[in-house]
């Protein structure tokens, strides 16, 4: 176990976002906010995390509930993010070695960002150590001043800062790595009188530097890593951020990417090369898409698994599914979840499986729904078939065999099986079961009126 411990600010309003729900929880990539800061925090393999919540805490923890081993630290009322950290000190009574102090609402920072900025501080043994970073605008951030020495001697908040201190390019990333042993106690000694009358963690560095107590810095080379959302407006920049470069990634590892601007693919997607994804994709959750696949344009997948040279057509969406090696779906099909297309299965256009299986090498071209249906290999599914699998109350199962041909403009009311090879005839209602090899025939027989419109013609 690592003597590295690691606190998350989340307790303050969020006021910017104009929503009921903590900013922390917003998802970023599908993500919530913070998801993406405990994901970095877990890389250095802390000893300890702990969550600082206030407001809304409850929600905070609710929505972190799935995460096992987090601690949380209430702060009640917000009185700075001074105060906020000071909450944490009864949880690590007794501890020792290094705090990193993260915020919920930067979740760009890099692991090896994180990772290099404990290092400096435990090499440099510093009190604290700060991660800044030079910004072409550093309006909103607290500044670094320097000294003669260039050492960092202050940190001043753009409200409480002099007009040549707000010239100064070089900001506070929030981000910072603490020796625990003089932490609290020097914490206490953080005052609230200044523009905002708030406790100010950045008090510290004044406070370490006027005691002769060592304070290091570590300077960014991307700052766009420590962009914060406050805004409805950041968290859409921060996110296409987050999404480019998990593109550059893809691109990288032989993924094309017609338009990157508008694909959306979540952290956890992973995709083969060679494969080929046309403008206005998203790929969410836990999808994984093989090797060689094509996905064309406006199509959403979900949590769902496509094999190698799958090809999805136009304006699908695949959720919870697995599509087989070279099999085709779409345009505008609707897989719902627990499906199965098989190999070279196809998969045609306004057609909607649920909870349904189709073998190797079957049809369903054309305009039907299929759901709690077990379909075997080689069927064909003809146009305007329909599953009726609810009867008001429950859902039954539909199963076809192997080789059998299901005529157009059937309904299959489930539960019913048909056999291997069995034909439907088109247009039957089919309620019972059809034997293997046989054919089913369940509609009215035909009558032909001969010379029936001059008949009635002559009637009027
Ligand atoms: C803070 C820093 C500033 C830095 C900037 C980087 C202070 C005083 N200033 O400013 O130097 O450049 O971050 O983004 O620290 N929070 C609490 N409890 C509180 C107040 C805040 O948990 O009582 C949390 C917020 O939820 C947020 C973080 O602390 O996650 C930062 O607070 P915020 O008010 O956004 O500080 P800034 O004004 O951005
Ligand atoms: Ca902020």
């Amino acid at each position: 176990m690592s003597d590295t411990h690691v606190a998350i600010l989340a307790a303050g309003k969020g006021t910017r976002m104009k929503s009921a729900q903590p900013k922390v929880l917003h998802p970023a990539a599908g993500l919530p906010l913070i998801e993406h800061v405990l994901r970095t925090a877990e890389r250095l393999n802390p000893a300890s995390v702990t969550v600082i919540v206030g407001h809304l805490a409850d929600a905070v923890k609710v929505g972190l509930a799935k995460r096992m081993g987090l601690t949380f630290a209430l702060q009640e009322p917000q009185l700075g993010t001074g105060h906020a950290l000071l909450q944490v000190e009864p949880h690590l009574r007794g501890a020792s070695g290094t705090l990193v102090l993260l915020s919920g609402d930067v979740p760009l920072l890099r692991p090896d960002t994180l990772r290099a900025l404990v290092d400096r501080h435990q090499k440099s043994r510093a009190a604290a150590t700060v991660l800044t970073a030079r910004v072409p605008q550093p309006r909103g951030y607290g500044r670094i001043v320097r000294d003669d020495n260039a050492a960092i001697a202050a940190i001043v908040e753009e409200k409480d800062a002099t007009d040549d201190q707000r010239r100064i390019d070089e900001i506070n990333s929030g981000i910072y790595a603490f020796d625990l042993a003089p932490l609290f106690d020097a914490l206490k000694n953080v005052r609230s009188s200044n523009a905002q009358n708030e406790y100010y963690l950045p008090d510290l560095v004044r406070i370490y530097r006027a005691r002769g107590d060592r304070v290091e810095t570590l300077i960014l080379d991307d700052a766009r890593e420590v962009l914060g959302v406050n805004s409805r407006k950041e968290l859409a920049e921060v996110t296409a951020i987050m999404n480019r470069n998990r593109i550059d990634e893809l691109m990288a590892s032989g993924v094309t990417i017609i338009d990157p601007a508008t694909t959306w693919i979540g952290p956890d997607v992973v995709i083969g090369s060679e494969t080929v994804l046309h403008p206005g994709v998203y790929l969410e959750g836990r999808t994984r898409i093989g090797q060689s696949c094509v996905i064309n344009s406006g199509v959403r997948i979900v949590d769902s698994t496509l094999d190698d040279e799958a090809v999805v057509n136009n304006f699908c969406v695949i959720c919870e599914s697995h599509i087989a090696r070279g099999a085709r779906v779409g345009p505008f099909a609707h897989i719902r979840p627990q499906s199965e297309v098989g190999e070279d299965a196809r998969i045609g256009n306004f057609v909607e499986l649920k909870k349904t299986t189709i073998g190797k090498g079957s049809k369903a071209s054309h305009l039907s729904y299929l759901g709690d249906a077990s379909i075997g290999e080689h069927v064909n599914i003809g146009a305007g078939t329909i599953t009726c699998n609810y009867d008001g109350s429950a859902k039954h199962p539909t199963v076809i065999e192997d080789g059998a041909f299901i005529g157009s403009d059937s309904q299959l009311v489930a539960p019913v099986r048909v056999g291997k090879d069995a034909y439907v005839a088109a247009g039957s209602s089919i309620v019972e079961d059809v034997p293997a090899g046989a054919l089913g025939i369940a509609r009215g027989r035909q009558i032909n009126k001969p010379g029936w419109v001059a008949e009635k013609k002559r009637k009027r």
